[in-house]
């Protein structure tokens, strides 16, 4: 099993910030995905984005099959992931974040898309997501662009669960 990375939590400026485009898929990159792999799973989460750990690359894990059948990985890395279509119809999904510990909402989001990328192995591909899936991808590729969950929130809601994290975090660092 590879390191672990120490997951970035709001409001790290980090989490702010859009992510740049790989240009060559080099082995420290692969390493990267390893390690962020092992970062998600030890979490326990089912993605998760460069920027969560402290990375501006293009760079995005995620498993969702452990969510529907626990014990099974069928992880997927995804380098520069760019979403080519989605789906008129809208789907709502109760989000949460590794980088807002604790705190879920329920986000509207288009409920299929189909995204490209380039895989660990190095070539290109376009999967098809839906339900739980597509809110995961479009959840993971906002990361990217230093966009979170809770911007979809009225900004009353956002506050409060923003606030609520960094309570929570003050008190942790105090004891
Ligand atoms: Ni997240």
């Amino acid at each position: 099993m590879a390191d672990t990375y120490k997951i970035i939590i709001v409001p790290d400026p980090v989490l702010r910030e859009k992510a740049q485009a790989v240009e060559t898929l080099t082995d420290p990159l692969r390493t990267q995905m390893d390690r962020m792999l092992a970062t998600m799973y030890e979490a326990p989460g089912i993605g998760l984005a460069a920027n969560q750990v402290g990375l501006l690359n293009r760079v995005v894990v995620m498993d969702i099959a452990q969510r529907e059948d626990p014990g099974t990985r069928r992880p997927i890395c995804m380098v520069n992931p760019e979403i080519i279509w989605t789906s008129e119809e809208p789907s709502t999904w109760e989000e949460g974040c590794l980088s807002i510990p604790g705190q879920y909402a329920e986000v509207q989001r288009p409920k299929a898309v189909r995204v490209k990328y380039i895989g660990y192995d190095g070539t290109p591909h376009e999967d098809y997501f839906e339900n739980l899936g597509a809110h995961c991808v479009q959840h993971e590729i906002d990361h990217l662009n230093g966009v979170l969950f809770v911007d979809y929130l009225s900004s009353l809601k956002r506050n409060m669960i923003l606030k609520k994290v960094e309570k929570a975090q003050r008190a942790e660092t105090v004891l």
